[in-house]
């Protein structure tokens, strides 16, 4: 796919997840460049000018951020955890070497053009690192991933990770579609995608193939 560059954007903002969350369910607060690279903190608001939805959640915000070499440990305690891998590949953790490949291309700032890049955030809440959302440009749409760790399971970081995902990546890859590979077994993954509108299409290697599309869905 020779995909066009994505079109200019603010160097940094912030965005809260889900219009109108529920409480206690998590909202991402949203720090990120268009190339996915540097973030400078969103500015800082006062409580009075925050939006009403804001105001109603109890629960601490969660952060999102792009990956960063520091969150390289926090990543690996997942891809090493294998409550975590269950559903993820071949279902074993993931190797050093394996770890290392994909981090490295995640932390490589490669035109967003180019296939295979990834970009890769962090969602972090009370200044720790919870999840980690990700995203690679594939030929003909860009496929997600999210990845949270046991203890957090059930809090709605999922969620707010792939509400914040379809807000940015559309604009960042500069396309209309997104796709994930999901496990038939992963209960979890497949309920917080439906729940946002994704479909399933086709099963390839024993993975349902997943599709959200800016505008009416194709039935592709
Ligand atoms: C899949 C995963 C990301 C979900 O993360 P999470 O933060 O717990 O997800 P959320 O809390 O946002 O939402 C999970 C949804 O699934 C539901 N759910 C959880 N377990 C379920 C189960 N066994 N059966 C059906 N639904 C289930 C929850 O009730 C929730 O739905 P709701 O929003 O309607 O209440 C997490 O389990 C994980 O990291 N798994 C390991 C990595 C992985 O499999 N990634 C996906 C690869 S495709």
């Amino acid at each position: 796919m020779t995909a066009q560059a994505a079109p200019a954007a603010k160097e940094a903002n912030e965005y809260i997840a889900g219009g109108e969350p529920a409480q206690n369910r998590a909202v991402v607060q949203l720090e990120f460049t268009q190339n996915g690279g540097l973030a400078r903190p969103a500015p800082s608001r006062s409580k009075s000018s925050q939006p009403e939805s804001h105001q109603m959640i109890s629960a601490p915000p969660l952060r999102l951020k792009p990956f960063d070499a520091a969150d390289v440990p926090f990543f690996t305690s997942m891809a090493t955890d294998p409550r975590v891998t269950k559903y993820v590949g071949d279902g074993r953790t993931w190797d050093q070497a394996t770890i290392a490949e994909k981090t490295n291309n995640a932390l490589r700032d490669a035109p967003l053009n180019e296939l295979g890049v990834a970009r890769w955030f962090t969602a972090h809440r009370d200044d720790q690192p919870v999840g980690v959302f990700v995203s690679t440009r594939r030929e003909s749409a860009v496929e997600i991933g999210y990845w949270v760790p046991p203890e957090r399971w059930g809090q709605g970081i999922a969620g707010a990770m792939i509400d914040a995902g379809l807000e940015i990546i559309p604009r960042l890859f500069n396309t209309n579609i997104l796709i994930a590979h999901v496990d038939p077994n992963n209960a979890a993954s497949a309920r917080v995608l439906t729940r946002r509108g994704f479909h399933t299409t086709v099963r390839e290697n024993g993975l349902d193939r997943y599709i959200w599309q800016v505008g009416p869905f194709a039935g592709r």
